[in-house]
């Protein structure tokens, strides 16, 4: 019998998912004795009953690495080792599942396994790996806010996604002399509405690392317009940015088993906080969201996505377990999850990047 690699996509879509399962199944492919079987919506399709799996060749994989989203569905819910379940009065509640699982993967001849997801499925990888589980590591998000590796797939295209929204918010806030308010994705760290602000040449970014003075704000912007009131301006803004004397926008899920917080909204405070501040000018609010996840990943995510999928294998092949792929230029390596996990990565107040953004004059609200 072959030797079996189980993959699955857990935690909220990203571009490159799918050239990551394309890329494992094609390595795995040149070994004669390996078969790779997918998980369906992360490992709820191993605890469901019946089993949700999917036996993946070079076939089902075929022509599958431009495609958005992931062929094996995800989910952002519950996990082994909080299964939402539904109590006789009626309220939920959560249960450990994690050695049913663990038994039933024994029972299906599960020989490893390949998780690919954000920090809270590298947290559930961690934990099954000191139950024994032999698993791997893919980290995927488009915030590009994992600090073990240089950069995460996906987020390449989020930035090219916001920035396009950036180029054409600038010739429409320019035709009507207008402040135009862009909020992107970036819940911890604002790599995407930095990025999008340098490319598409904004003159505001405000990031979660800099509470932002709206005072400071606004004098960059009534620097934009002339005594007539023409001129105009553009700001970034990532959702999880927030007032220096106040907190980011976000509220709690009613969905049973989600258990992140949901962003959005930053943008229409700031439009307020401007209007009170004393702003004269007119502005519109765009909120880019889950645009920036969907759709075709570009080239840079797709090669990153493969030399990811590639060295998973390898590292399956040489059963160095316990470990998240991660890219630290130019190498592709393997890092231990615990180390994997313990911060994130955020935009640093002395890197080039920011010295890069008020070279160029942006303001950052500080
Ligand atoms: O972590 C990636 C991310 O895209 C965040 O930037 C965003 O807040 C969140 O996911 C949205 O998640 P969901 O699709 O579950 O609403």
């Amino acid at each position: 019998m072959k030797k079996r690699v189980l993959i699955l996509t857990g935690g909220g879509d990203c571009p490159g998912l799918n050239a990551v399962i394309r890329a494992v199944v094609k390595r795995a492919s040149q070994e004669k004795d390996w078969e790779v079987i997918g998980s369906v919506q992360s490992f709820d399709g191993i605890l469901r009953e019946p089993t949700e799996i999917m036996v993946l060749d070079e076939k089902s994989v075929s022509g599958i690495h431009f495609r958005g989203g992931t062929i094996l569905g995800t989910t952002t819910k519950g996990g082994p080792f909080a299964w939402p379940y539904k109590k006789p009065d009626g309220t939920w509640g959560s249960v450990d599942r994690s050695d049913e699982m663990l038994n039933k993967l024994s029972y299906m001849g599960i020989d490893a396994v390949i998780n690919i997801g954000g920090d809270g499925s590298q947290k559930i990888s961690q934990a099954l790996y000191e139950k024994g589980c032999n698993i791997i590591g893919v980290p995927k998000t488009i915030d590009n806010d994992l600090s073990a590796t240089d950069f995460t797939f996906g987020f390449q295209t989020a930035v090219q996604v916001a920035t396009e929204g950036v180029d054409k918010l600038v010739t429409t806030a320019a035709s009507h002399n207008r402040v135009m308010i862009l909020e992107v994705m970036g819940r911890e760290a604002g790599w995407i509405a930095l990025h999008a602000s340098i490319a598409g040449g904004a003159e505001v970014c405000l990031i979660p690392e800099i509470p932002y003075d709206v005072d400071k704000v606004l004098e960059k912007i009534n620097a934009r317009f002339d005594n007539s009131g023409k001129g105009f301006a553009n700001i970034v803004i990532a959702e999880g940015a927030m007032p220096k004397d106040g907190t980011a926008v976000h509220r709690n899920s009613n969905e049973i088993g989600y258990k992140n917080k949901v962003y959005g909204g930053i943008a229409y405070k700031l439009q307020e906080q401007l209007k009170e501040a004393g702003m004269e000018w007119d502005t519109r609010v765009t909120v880019l969201g889950h645009l920036q996840r969907g759709g075709v990943p570009v080239a840079y995510d797709r090669v990153l996505a493969s030399q990811f999928g590639v060295k998973a294998f390898e590292m399956v092949l040489k059963k160095d377990f316990g470990k998240m792929v991660a890219y630290r230029h130019p190498e592709i390596i393997g890092v231990p999850f615990s180390e994997a996990i313990s911060r994130y990565n955020f935009v640093e107040k002395d890197s080039y990047l920011l010295k890069t953004a008020r070279g160029l004059g942006i303001n950052l609200g500080d």
